[in-house]
């Protein structure tokens, strides 16, 4: 992002000096040499960032700040709204702490506030409606980030027409390529017991969440889709968290022993305690293990081009976090959004791990 800024601020402060050197080559244009290039500076101004914006107020609410993929996205979403012209001091970003009672407080307390647009990451999707009333109330737009609320809710935004959207991926494309990145390796190298079943074990994050539900269901319909007969040994709830994954994984690796061949997780923090519990028990992914995530963090890209994570998905948050700012922009500058903004996810195996680690620098 911050790359894509240089070069078109280079760009523009070219193009101003090309401007200022037509002026003065030309001999009747004295005086407009100065408001052509003054207009080039205002454009490059606008480019880098909306002077409207600057005292403009922006309530950002994430689930949990102790989330990796959600540090990586609040990190992304506050720098791209200071680059669009908002201030630093005029964004606020409040912890949830995986407290639905501790957010609710500080949405109120944003509107009471009375901030211009709010982002909201909420910790529990079933309370939508119950913030989307209040939010509304006052008269806020209202971005909806990363736990996507539910049919019903969204099919009220567009009824009532209020400004309220979600921005997110579609959790089932991700599952799907958790599947396939596994079925691609085919039977005879997953099946290391010879039973003719990929053996595995599923890691959720916190079931409340659609993207835990949708990955848990997808990833193994892609098994079955390529004609893989599977054989669940365990699904445990390790609610995104990596010290969680990494004690369920130790369980099961104890419990199945060499009869686990597949860990599946629904997230990458879970996937690098996974790893840490793979390796003490002396098993080696790719040779008697296979082991996939969601997300795509540093980590998990750089563990995926040792081979000592089979793969992962790409969860772009930069592409959801610049979306996310973008509509909470269109709402404060008069316009309008879809209610539903998506975004692709990508297939990451040791192929194109250096790909995604060059984008996430
Ligand atoms: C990410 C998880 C994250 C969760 C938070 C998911 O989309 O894959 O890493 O913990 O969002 O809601």
């Amino acid at each position: 992002m911050k790359k894509k800024l240089l070069s078109l601020m280079l760009s523009l402060a070219m193009v101003a000096t090309i401007f200022a050197g037509c002026g003065k080559s030309g001999d009747t244009a004295t005086t407009g040499d100065a408001t052509t290039v003054e207009d080039a500076a205002d454009a490059a101004a606008d480019a880098v960032g909306n002077s409207d914006l600057a005292d403009k107020k922006v309530g950002v609410c994430i689930y949990q700040f102790a989330d990796n993929f959600m540090t990586l996205f609040r990190t992304e979403l506050e720098n791209y709204l200071i680059a669009q012209g908002f201030s630093k001091e005029n964004i606020t970003i409040q912890d949830g702490a995986n407290d639905q009672a501790t957010q609710t407080g500080q949405i109120q307390a944003f509107i009471a506030d009375g901030v211009d647009v709010l982002i909201i990451n909420p910790v529990n999707s079933s309370s939508a409606a119950t913030i989307t009333d209040m939010v509304v109330d006052a008269g806020i737009p209202l971005v909806y980030i990363n736990r996507e609320p539910d049919a019903d809710e969204e099919q009220r935004w567009a009824d009532n027409n209020w400004d309220v959207c979600y921005v997110g991926c579609d959790a089932r494309q991700s599952g799907t390529y958790q599947g396939e990145i596994i079925a691609d390796l085919g039977l005879d190298a997953i099946d290391f017991n010879g039973n003719g079943k990929v053996d595995y074990v599923m890691i959720k994050g916190d079931p409340e969440n659609i993207d835990a539900q949708y990955r848990t269901e997808y990833s193994i319909k892609a098994l079955e889709d390529a004609g893989l007969e599977v054989n669940k040994l365990d699904e445990q709830v390790g609610m995104w968290d990596q010290a969680q994954g990494n004690q369920l994984v130790a369980n099961a690796l104890s419990k199945y022993g060499n009869d686990l061949e597949v860990v599946f997780c629904n997230n990458d923090a879970m996937a690098l305690g996974a790893l840490e519990a793979i390796q003490a028990a002396g098993r080696t992914v790719g040779e008697d293990i296979y082991l996939v995530g969601v997300d795509a963090l540093t980590e998990v890209c750089e563990d995926v081009l040792k081979g000592t994570i089979t793969g992962t998905v790409f969860n772009d948050h930069i592409s959801q976090a610049d979306s996310a700012a973008d509509a909470a922009i269109n709402y404060i500058t008069g316009g309008s959004n879809e209610h539903y903004i998506g975004c692709d996810y990508k297939k990451v195996t040791k192929d194109n791990a250096q790909d995604i680690l060059d984008l996430l620098k």
